[in-house]
């Protein structure tokens, strides 16, 4: 599928719900009173260092969306905050895709590494990063939610 990346602003935030909803991520911590928005209006107002973007298929449609925290990582590798594939479109390349161009911009921006981390719980997606080149460099416990783990994850991009 030929996909194009779309800025998304503080406007587009609502829109970020549907497409996490149907995914262990959203049943953990996005379905009580905390929502995906919510996670996602913390990156904003913008101050330069929170990013939104949404893959766009040639029908326009919002196939995933992911939240890119600059420097988010010690102040020094970009971190990716969330990525979310919406569920009619998973399975399909779309979320590799996405981590490509989350990639290229650390390379545009002379980064050494990529970062990002993944509960414990979601098995699949750890796999999903492991097979695009991530390495688990530790594992926090207790890190957003009590009893809830957090493996750390670099990818070397040079
Ligand atoms: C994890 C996720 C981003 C992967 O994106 P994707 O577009 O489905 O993935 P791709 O098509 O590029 O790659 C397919 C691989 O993703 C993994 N995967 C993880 N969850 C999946 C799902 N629900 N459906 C299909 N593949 C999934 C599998 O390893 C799959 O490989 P396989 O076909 O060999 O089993 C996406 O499935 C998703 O949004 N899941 C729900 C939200 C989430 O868990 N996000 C990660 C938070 S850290």
């Amino acid at each position: 599928m030929e996909l194009h990346l779309k800025q998304g602003y503080y406007k587009d935030i609502r829109a970020c719900d549907e497409i996490a909803r149907g995914s262990v991520l959203h049943e953990r911590y996005f379905s009580g009173s905390y929502r995906t928005e919510d996670y996602i209006r913390s990156y904003f107002p913008d101050d330069g260092r929170g990013r939104l973007y949404f893959a766009m298929t040639p029908r326009d449609e919002k196939a995933g969306l992911m939240v890119i925290s600059r420097n988010g990582f010690t102040n020094e590798f970009h971190y990716l905050a969330l990525l979310c594939v919406k569920n009619e479109f998973r399975g399909q390349g779309v979320g590799a895709w996405m981590l490509k161009q989350f990639e290229q911009m650390g390379r545009e921006d002379g980064k050494r590494k990529a970062s990002l981390t993944v509960s414990d719980f979601n098995v699949r997606a750890f796999e999903f990063y492991k097979k695009n080149g991530y390495y688990e460099v530790g594992m926090i416990p207790d890190a957003l939610v009590d009893g809830i783990g957090e493996h750390l994850m670099l990818k070397d991009l040079t």
